[in-house]
């Protein structure tokens, strides 16, 4: 879309080189980087027409509450390197747009303060598990203390990935006064190189324990690519499953969520919503996702951008677009409303 295309533009101009490639970066050769937007156009749309479509809804309903359209913001670290309206300005347009804000352990924010401004837009928490259990308790049941709806539970980062642009780079000073992390209850950082110190030992078994310190909000995993582990994680009574590679920051070569998506929703059978992210980047990619199974993609990149290009008012162009898009390819894929969109309505290319 132009809008993520100009403000990708303004961000190239206003950030500091090793900040964009922070943010733009990919793990090893970026192969999966490059494939995550691609492989979305491997699935050619399969439109009808003579549909009525004079009115089109995009709502859906997404863990107990109606959201504007199957899109939620994906976490991202340190949103206040890319401006200083940062997770603030983020949340509050995701809210004004109707949809949820996933705010990252890595924050400049504190998740306090960032729900008390996202009002009665719904936040979600991602959670790194730390190897101090204590300080990943205090920071979940703070979490759900300032109101976060679900906690998204990251299991693709046991090690940080090979990121060659962000070893090129010295490391990255966090603004006078912004500081990484105050809710892990850690001691403030003000670099953004890796942190270290996640538990490179989590297992299934320990979601049981999440879901009792979480006191019932609703736990999804991050990082699923296989239906093995959609199965792994279904047995280990997680409420969601998020198809995603990090955004292809983890390992390269791993398969591309356009790809993996079908599999890991065809295990999952409906029983708990399946969200995906890597690469999508305007409606049809969601008419995409929606077929090969997803309730809701997730967007990170595009927001980084928007963020940066005009702080708050740029996340709220980027979503209007977003959405606006959404219900465009629902109505000229002959979908009135989301439930309308099924797997005949994608055919993949053939290589
Ligand atoms: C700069 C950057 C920081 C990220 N930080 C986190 C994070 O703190 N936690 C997390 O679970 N995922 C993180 N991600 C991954 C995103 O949540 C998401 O999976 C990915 O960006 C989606 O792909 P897209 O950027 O192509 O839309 C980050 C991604 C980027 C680009």
């Amino acid at each position: 879309m132009d809008v993520i295309r100009r403000q990708e533009a303004a961000a190239l101009e206003r950030l500091d080189p090793a900040v964009f490639d922070y943010y733009a970066g990919g793990a090893g050769n970026e192969q999966t980087l490059a494939e995550n937007v691609q492989a979305w156009g491997r699935w050619w749309l399969r439109p009808r027409t003579m549909v009525d479509v004079s009115h089109v809804d995009p709502s859906v309903s997404l863990l107990g509450r109606r959201v504007a359209a199957p899109v939620v913001l994906a976490p991202m670290a340190a949103q206040r390197l890319l401006h200083p309206d940062g997770e603030v300005g983020a949340a509050r347009a995701a809210a004004r747009a109707g949809l949820p804000y996933t705010l990252s352990t890595r924050a400049t924010t504190d998740v306090a303060e960032v729900c008390a401004a996202a009002g009665d837009g719904a936040v979600w928490f991602q959670l790194y598990v730390q190897t101090d259990r204590d300080a990943t308790e205090a920071a979940v049941r703070h979490a759900v203390r300032s109101g976060v709806q679900a906690l998204v539970l990251t299991v693709d980062l046991p090690v940080a990935g090979r990121r060659e642009r962000e070893r090129a780079n010295p490391e990255i000073v966090l603004p006078e006064g912004v500081t990484l992390a105050t809710h892990t209850g850690r001691p403030a950082a003000s670099t953004i190189k890796p942190l270290g110190g996640w538990d490179a030992a989590l297992r299934w078994e320990d979601i049981a324990w999440l879901q009792d310190i979480g006191d019932g909000t609703p736990v999804l995993v991050k990082g699923i690519l296989t239906a093995e582990d959609a199965e792994a994680a279904l047995a280990a009574g997680v409420q969601g499953v998020i198809v995603s590679n990090h955004g292809a920051r983890q390992l390269d070569g791993v398969v591309p969520t356009a790809i993996a998506l079908e599999e890991v929703a065809a295990a999952v059978e409906g029983r708990v919503p399946v969200l995906v992210d890597g690469g999508v980047r305007d409606g049809g990619d969601v008419v995409r996702a929606l077929a090969l199974g997803a309730d809701a993609v997730l967007i990170g990149r595009p927001v980084a951008w928007a963020l940066a290009a005009d702080g708050e008012a740029g996340v709220t162009a980027l979503l209007a677009a977003f959405a606006e898009d959404v219900e465009r390819a629902l109505a000229l894929c002959g979908c009135p409303e989301i439930g309308a969109v099924r797997r005949d309505r994608v055919r993949l290319a053939a290589w």
